[in-house]
């Protein structure tokens, strides 16, 4: 049988891997800058994620939603007490899009309206709603099309307003940092006005922490960089370091009934004894601050890169902007450097979502390689 030919590959195999490296089949190590596409949040094979998943396979992998699961509320509890949103509900899914898709039937079921607010440049997922609210005409197809979405330019208050004054929109949905569209952020102030205006008209603020979350940013959630309060935030990637595990947080005006979401999939065992040991990592090692102090090592030294136009981001997720499309440049680092980096829609943006437990020295290698491939292929 064939694999359905949806992916570009680069031609490399990673067979193994340990904290922020990873080795193909021939027993090249590889610096990982990339961690899977913003995934390992604690680092490759953590020897404390790897002895909690075992552990939980010897005793059970998985059951259904039917029956009790406390691995559910002691994994609630635990990011409650770490992400300081314990005052919000949690719900369990497997995936970015499935948060979002949930987030936004929420919010619907929530306040009984169907329009959604996106932003230009966003990604949300590629399910029926999350898709139709990401600002990629190539990913919606005819089926998602008849969803009734609204994109507006990042930043622009008015005309959220102008929208909202409507009383048709269920949600707003937002990434703090945009992630594939190229580490845009919107300023404090729209975030702020954002809040305001959702509270206003009776429309449910979901913030898009998928790719932000679980401390990439250098705070737990990349809002809290905005000191604002969202009525649902959406979370996967970094939450499972690699298994699939996504979730929403439910904000407690926004009541729960039997059967209003469910999931065959969510919640279960392994994912949340995964969860579990993400986010016991991230406190002992002190990670989401080791994410905000590594992000400024990397933007403080990054200046020197030469042909670079600009530094995007916060924390350990981070753009590189360059005066040339990166594409030759990333296929350099892979091959002869041996660096895994990421792209965006942005063709000139290079994008850096290393495991927050990337060291100082591991960010120096990335620039002598980059000085190097960049001089090699003489694109200054
Ligand atoms: C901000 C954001 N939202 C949603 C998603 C979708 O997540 P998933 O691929 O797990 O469905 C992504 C994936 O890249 C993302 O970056």
């Amino acid at each position: 049988m064939k694999l359905f030919d949806v992916y570009p590959l680069y031609n490399v195999e990673p067979v193994r891997a340990d904290n922020c490296s990873v080795w193909d089949k021939e027993g090249i190590e590889y610096l990982d800058l990339y961690g899977g596409h913003a995934v390992i949040s604690i680092g490759h094979a953590h020897p404390h994620y790897v002895n909690k998943l075992k552990n939980q396979l010897d005793h059970i992998g998985f059951y259904s939603n039917a029956v009790q699961n406390s691995l559910q509320q002691e994994l609630a509890d635990k990011l409650g007490k770490l992400s300081g949103c314990d005052a919000y509900e949690l719900f369990l899914c497997s995936s970015g899009a499935e948060a979002n898709e949930n987030a936004l039937k929420l919010a619907s079921f929530h306040n009984g309206k169907h329009r959604v607010v996106a932003f230009s440049n966003g990604f949300h997922g590629r399910t029926s709603a999350a898709v139709a609210a990401t600002d990629n005409k190539a990913i919606i197809a005819p089926i998602n099309a008849q969803q009734e979405v609204t994109i507006l330019p990042l930043g622009d208050l008015e005309a959220v307003e102008v929208a909202l004054k409507k009383d048709d929109v269920c949600a707003v949905i937002i990434e703090p940092i945009q992630g594939v569209g190229g580490l845009d952020q919107a300023p404090t102030s729209f975030f702020q006005g954002l809040e305001k205006l959702c509270k206003q008209y009776n429309t449910c603020l979901v913030l898009d922490e998928v790719q932000s979350g679980f401390g990439r940013s250098g705070k737990f959630f990349g809002f809290q960089h905005h000191g604002i309060t969202p009525d649902i935030i959406s979370m996967a990637k970094g939450m499972g370091n690699g298994f699939p595990i996504g979730g929403i947080l439910i904000a407690p005006h926004i009541a729960s009934k039997y059967g209003l979401l469910g999931t065959t999939f969510g919640g279960n065992h392994l994912a949340c004894a995964a969860c579990i040991a993400v986010l016991e990592v991230l406190e002992k090692e002190d990670l989401i601050e080791k994410s905000r102090i590594l992000g400024e090592y990397f933007t403080a030294n990054a200046t020197a890169i030469k042909g670079l136009k600009q530094i995007k981001g916060r924390g350990l997720m981070i753009g590189l902007e360059f005066d040339f499309e990166v594409a030759q440049l990333r296929k350099e680092l892979i091959y002869n450097e041996h660096i895994f980096t990421g792209g965006a829609k942005n063709k000139n943006l290079l994008r850096i979502l290393p495991p927050l437990t990337v060291s100082s020295s591991q960010i120096d290698t990335f620039f002598t390689g980059v000085k190097k491939a960049i001089e090699r292929l003489e694109l200054v």
